[in-house]
């Protein structure tokens, strides 16, 4: 077999990937993690939910477990993610805090776990997902029904989290913004009000979790439009699926699996035709397809990632190696 580099060596930005402490306890997973990647994302452990018990206790063992994986092994390290509206933990939403107290608690949260791994995690999905499918603000999230001006809000956290570790890269992250282009303008407008403004913003996250069948000259288009922010562009969370009918009879066949390669090759090329200063890193959302969080959102009969169930290397990552310059 062709025995193919490591996708780190090759690349001139970081190729992450998320992992759960659980996963990382598997020999065989953090091996292939570990040999190929040099970015870690937390899929799970660094949200909200998970990290704040009450307000003002934190539990930090899985983070902490992530971010001592990471430094042992020369990675990198994503905070994924401060604010996001799945992640607000019940008792947050419970004490239906008016807009000061909301806001205060959100500053100590931010200010603790932004200055906890000061130095250790060189970058944070501060907002996650704010906007809704047509580009309004979700106002089915707590910040939106709290304050009268949301984007102000998120402003203040990008600031809070700036103040608490300046060298920390701040990033705005979603779906669909290179496809959708109600989200992406919404995303935009952010991004200059949040400038003429005066907040900080250093990149934008695209999460990706894409498909065989998405054109690729769209997925183009809207990236080159993300792009003409001149923010960092992180490709955050990629994956994709083959499963296009959610077929309980779907087979991976050798011709489907090239599909998946070319697609990977295709988006990476795309990445790597940025400017190279936009450049920030590459992230696949999962190391092995038996993992995904796809078999139960979208099918069991789902393959979108780099690596097979034994950890053999797919088509998909000699395509993804292939994209790359
Ligand atoms: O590990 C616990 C287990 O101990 C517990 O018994 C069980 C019962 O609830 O939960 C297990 O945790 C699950 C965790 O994944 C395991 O890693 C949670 O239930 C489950 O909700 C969690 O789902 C994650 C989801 O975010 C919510 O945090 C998915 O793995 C993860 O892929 C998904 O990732 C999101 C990104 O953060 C944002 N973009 C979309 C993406 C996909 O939804």
């Amino acid at each position: 077999a062709v025995v193919s580099a490591p996708l780190k060596d090759k690349a001139l930005f970081e190729i992450g990937a998320a992992v759960t402490v659980a996963h990382l306890k598997e020999p065989d997973f953090a091996n292939t993690f570990k040999t190929n990647f040099n970015q870690l994302s937390a899929e799970y452990e660094m949200k909200m939910k998970q990290i704040w018990t009450s307000a003002t206790t934190y539990s930090f063992d899985g983070p902490d477990y992530l971010v001592n994986f990471a430094a042992q092994n020369s990675m990198k390290v994503h905070g994924h993610t401060l604010l996001w509206y799945k992640s607000f933990p019940d008792w947050f939403i419970n004490a239906a805090y008016d807009s000061l107290n909301f806001e205060n608690n959100v500053k100590a949260y931010i200010q603790t776990v932004v200055g906890r791994y000061k130095g250790k995690i060189r970058s944070w999905d501060v907002a996650n997902e704010i906007f809704a499918d047509d580009g309004s603000l979700r106002i089915d999230a707590s910040v939106y029904k709290t304050f009268k001006d949301p984007i102000g809000f998120y402003e203040r956290c990008f600031q809070y989290a700036r103040d608490t570790d300046p060298d920390a890269k701040l990033f705005y992250n979603d779906y669909d913004q290179v496809l959708n282009s109600a989200k992406r303008s919404s995303l935009k407008k952010m991004v200059e009000r949040f400038r003429k403004e005066g907040y900080p913003i250093d990149g934008i996250g695209d999460q990706f979790h894409t498909t065989v069948w998405t054109d690729k000259a769209t997925i183009n288009i809207g990236l080159t439009d993300l792009a003409s922010t001149g923010l960092l562009i992180h490709i955050s969370e990629l994956d994709i699926r083959v499963n296009q009918n959610k077929s309980d009879s779907y087979v991976f066949t050798d011709a489907e699996q090239q599909k998946q390669a070319n697609m990977y090759k295709a988006i990476v090329e795309m990445y790597e035709a940025l400017p190279q200063a936009q450049k920030f890193a590459i992230t696949v959302w999962g190391i092995t397809d038996k993992y995904s969080w796809l078999l139960s959102w979208w099918s069991p009969k789902e393959y979108p990632l780099l690596f097979n169930g034994d950890y053999s290397k797919k088509k998909a990552y000699e395509g993804f190696l292939s994209g790359l310059k």
